[in-house]
């Protein structure tokens, strides 16, 4: 049964979509970067209801499978864009399905692993694939040819499965993809939990001490929840989740209840790399030494987090620690939704003590845009087919125009 908690999360969901159309005349929409833009106003409600959802009602949101979502619900919704894409919607294991599996692909050729976010309480939205399938039709096509994506069907805590059982299941697909198909070229693309996936998987990789062990050739995070658990010192004036509360989908009151014993890490520690880089007081740059994906010249990196997120400080303090980026010590909070590519980038090609890196901070910006307010892109898309990558807004589709860019270079 639904707790109470949870039913009034469920039905403030109405409520404040009501609240919403009533005074948006007067107002304006939520936070700032939809202040009036009504549509993403609205979803904004929508994902904060569902975020505060107690974790283990997040079961009453994930109404459909990613079986479902995937070979029937994206299947009809976009007939145009997954009838281009070879192998759509068939298993690879036991929990994963590819998105795009190429026909006589090599094994040195790319392998995109989409890690999905919400929480490792929620399933992924349709939106989250649309993102995915409108960065895959940009991709330049002599990269795209070659380029496989697999989804990770992971298991969610609210149906009992508490953390770490999903790092073990990216751990037996990478295995499988690595160790049993000699598989050389994999990248992740993870967003918010998904996007601690792909960083705490890093040290779990090197954490095997095995001279044979083959590391994501590239990564592209998308708002990273690299710390789990907040600190009642990040709630100031001056710190993002303070500064931020109430223009984000998350708050800090969602993050730190129910903590110690919360219901997605369950008895698990945080204060650890493999779990939650943020929690963990000892960490040191060296730390990410000896994993090749931050220290290869060859391997890139792609970071993006929002202005108006809560989360901005603990992403921008990991890509400090673990890829000495200073944008950590800037002041945000006044771009006025303009972006200065001083303040709000940082970019720096491979050398022989470090992989390419792109950090970037879109303007009003909040969590995890590129997978939440930018997948409209898909259809507009599948409208005009002409449209290449100069085409589309940079403003607008900020985080999957510069994603494309990245893939271009990287792959
Ligand atoms: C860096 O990566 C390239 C290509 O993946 C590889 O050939 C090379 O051995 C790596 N260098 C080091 C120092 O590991
Ligand atoms: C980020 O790092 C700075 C400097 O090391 C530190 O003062 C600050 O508390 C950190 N912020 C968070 C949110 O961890």
């Amino acid at each position: 049964m639904i707790s109470a908690h949870g039913l009034a999360a469920l039905l403030s969901i109405p409520l404040k979509t009501l609240v919403l159309i009533v005074l948006y005349p007067f107002v304006g929409g939520i936070g700032r970067k939809f202040s009036k833009d009504f549509i993403n106003s609205v979803k904004l409600v929508i994902f904060i209801g569902g975020i505060s959802m107690p974790i283990p009602d997040g079961k009453y949101l994930n109404v459909f499978s990613n079986k479902f979502l995937i070979r029937v619900l994206i299947n009809y919704l976009h007939k145009k864009t997954v009838k281009t894409l070879p192998g759509y919607g068939e298993r690879y294991d036991e929990q994963s399905f590819w998105l795009v599996k190429q026909p006589d692909r090599k094994p040195s050729d790319p392998i995109l692993v989409y890690l999905h976010g919400g929480g490792y309480f929620l399933e992924t939205m349709p939106s989250q694939v649309q993102s995915v399938l409108a960065i895959q039709k940009l991709v330049d096509p002599k990269k795209r040819e070659k380029l496989s994506i697999l989804l990770l069907d992971y298991k969610l805590c609210s149906s009992g499965y508490q953390f770490p059982y999903q790092r073990h299941q990216l751990h037996s697909t990478y295995q499988k993809l690595t160790k049993s198909e000699h598989n050389t070229n994999i990248n992740f693309i993870g967003d918010s939990a998904g996007g601690n996936l792909a960083v705490i998987y890093l040290q779990l990789l090197k954490g095997l001490k095995d001279p044979e062990t083959i590391f994501p050739k590239n990564i592209i995070l998308i708002s990273p929840w690299v710390k789990i658990v907040p600190d009642s010192s990040q709630y100031q004036p001056g710190q993002s989740y303070y500064d931020n509360d109430g223009r984000d989908m998350i708050n800090y009151y969602i993050f730190s209840r129910e903590y110690p014993e919360n219901p997605i890490l369950g008895k698990t520690d945080p204060n650890a790399l493999e779990v939650s880089p943020g929690n963990c007081i000892a960490s040191k740059p060296s730390d990410w030494d000896g994993i090749s994906t931050l220290r290869n010249s060859s391997s890139n990196v792609f970071v993006i987090v929002g202005e108006d997120e809560v989360f901005r400080d603990d992403v921008l303090n990991w890509t400090t620690e673990a890829l000495d980026v200073p944008l950590g010590k800037q002041k945000y909070g006044d771009s006025n939704n303009v972006f200065d590519a001083k303040k709000h980038s940082y970019i720096r090609k491979g050398n022989d003590k470090s992989a390419g890196v792109q950090v970037f901070v879109e303007p009003w910006g909040v969590h995890d845009s590129v997978f939440f307010f930018e997948n409209d892109l898909l259809g507009k898309l599948e409208k005009n087919p002409s449209w290449t990558l100069k085409d589309i807004n940079r403003d607008r589709y900020f985080g999957i125009t510069r994603i494309v860019e990245f893939l271009n270079d990287a792959l």
